[in-house]
């Protein structure tokens, strides 16, 4: 089974090295010159742990060949998988443009195609959009019938950054929107033959519930964490109640389980407020007000606003006074900075007139693309925190993790230190000022923790 994949981001470039991996010969078509260029010499254009080192052995055994010509990639394959970005619009809902463009590229080579051809929708998109976009443009392209000679089905992607290639090839489960059951079965077949042994719940559904189901799911998440930032906003003001005891408790009830229940300076990335806004522009377009969601984007912003406003609580007034930022990322193990509460972070600070000097062990580049400038760059963590009246904890690296009271207090000016994330333990912190999301004050015992720790990782919730 051949396959050919359309558009090298993130799920696009895993996909392919997965495929290839697995055996399959796989084309993968990027229409940016430069990035095609750079990914044939190995080089993958954003950090994912593993991916280079899979790159590497793809393009070396000869099953993945990177190239522009969608007229041989079709014609040299079964089934075409779009994975085209599909950008936020000012409004919130989604530029289709790119996934357009692919429909009738992949339309006008199947006009001269004889064979039977899948093609899978794996971008993301808001319901309908294969149905009502895809199929008439494919149709229109290649003057075929889709669910005759051409098969048609959308199939959402659920990997996270960071961990893309695990979630590649052990996904939760599979789903499969199929216009017709010949091309559910021809999907289903490529995944049984992909996983192996290890073949996840697969659901079949159409191609609407599909698209339904990927937004419903990132809304879910989303929400799960704005409802325990609120949850911490209001434990802060409760003299000895902390959030982390409050998540460990409610999380081991297993209707709701402890994963997405961090506190933490709000969510970010490529996927939870882009999805998040589309699916409230979708569904204000149908006439209906998602108050839930509105409120999870809300609750988000303002998330970041509270971080800000526990420095300068600590501080007073933030004006002309330097603080360490630890973390740009918007989660560990990537360089995304795109929609990083760091950002709103930063820029709020300095709106204030603070001075901010910032460290990450992966985003530095892209942080220097975005800020230029504006801020200081360290080039390691305890640089950061030097001279610095007030460090804040954006990111849980491990290697912030690692650092200890007395690196704080012997780097910076005034040793305040603002943990967004919970890395640290809030008793070995108080011999400095120690403020934390979700903490008025420790209430854990040394004991209690470890306790609640050890059933946690015995059900598998923590690493
Ligand atoms: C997410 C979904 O998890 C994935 O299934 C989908 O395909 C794409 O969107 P990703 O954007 O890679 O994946 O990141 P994720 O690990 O879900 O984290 C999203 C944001 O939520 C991060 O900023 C993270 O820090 C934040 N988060 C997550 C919390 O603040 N607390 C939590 O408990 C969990």
């Amino acid at each position: 089974l051949r396959i050919s994949i359309v558009g090298a981001g993130y799920v696009g470039l895993t996909s392919a090295v997965c495929y290839a991996d697995r055996g399959f010969n796989v084309y993968l078509l990027e229409s940016d010159r430069a990035k095609a260029q750079q990914i044939k010499v190995e080089e993958p254009p954003f950090y994912e742990a593993g991916l280079r080192e899979m790159l590497h052995e793809a393009l070396a055994s000869g099953k993945l060949e990177v190239s522009s010509d969608v007229k041989k990639a079709v014609l040299g394959s079964e089934i075409t998988f779009i994975a085209v970005g599909t950008p936020s619009l000012s409004d919130g809902s989604i530029d289709l443009t790119h996934v357009g463009s692919a429909a009738k590229d992949i339309g006008k080579t199947l006009k001269i195609k004889g064979d039977y051809h899948l093609v899978v929708v794996r971008s993301t998109v808001t319901p309908g959009t294969t149905l009502n976009f895809v199929k008439p443009s494919l149709e229109s392209s290649s003057g075929k019938r889709v669910g005759v000679e051409v098969g048609l089905a959308m199939q959402p992607e659920f990997l996270k950054e960071g961990s893309a290639i695990q979630d590649t090839f052990n996904p939760s489960r599979v789903v499969i929107g199929e216009y017709d059951s010949k091309s559910g079965d021809t999907l289903e077949s490529f995944c049984r033959k992909l996983h192996g042994e290890n073949v996840p719940p697969i659901l079949r559904m159409n191609p609407t519930s599909a698209e339904v189901v990927k937004y419903a799911s990132n809304a879910f998440l989303a929400t799960k964490v704005s409802f325990i930032n609120q949850i911490a906003n209001i434990c802060e003001k409760v003299e000895g109640v902390d959030v982390v005891k409050v998540a460990d408790a409610m999380g081991l009830d297993d209707r709701i389980g402890r994963k997405f229940l961090n506190a933490g300076p709000g969510f970010g990335g490529s996927c939870f407020p882009k999805d998040l806004k589309a699916l409230v522009a979708f569904s204000r377009e149908l006439g209906y007000e998602p108050k839930l969601l509105e409120a999870t984007l809300r609750i988000n912003e303002e998330q970041a606003n509270h971080v800000a406003e526990l420095v300068r609580e600590e501080l007073g007034s933030v004006k002309e006074k330097k603080i360490a930022v630890l973390g740009l990322a918007f989660k560990p193990d990537t360089d995304d900075m795109r929609e990083s509460q760091s950002i709103r972070i930063i820029n709020r600070l300095m709106e204030e007139g603070a001075e901010v000097q910032a460290y990450d062990p992966a985003a530095m580049k892209n942080a220097r693309e975005l800020f230029g400038e504006k801020i200081l760059y360290a080039d390691s963590a305890t640089n950061c925190l030097s001279g610095a009246d007030c460090a804040v904890i954006v990111t849980e690296w491990d290697e912030f993790k690692k650092l200890n009271v007395e690196d704080f207090k012997r780097k910076m000016r005034t040793p305040i230190v603002v943990d967004t994330r919970r890395i640290y333990n809030p008793q070995e912190f108080r011999s400095l000022r120690y403020r934390a999301v979700g903490l008025k004050e420790s209430a854990y015992t040394d004991e209690d923790e470890r306790k609640v720790k050890e059933r946690l990782r015995s059900l598998g919730y923590l690493g």
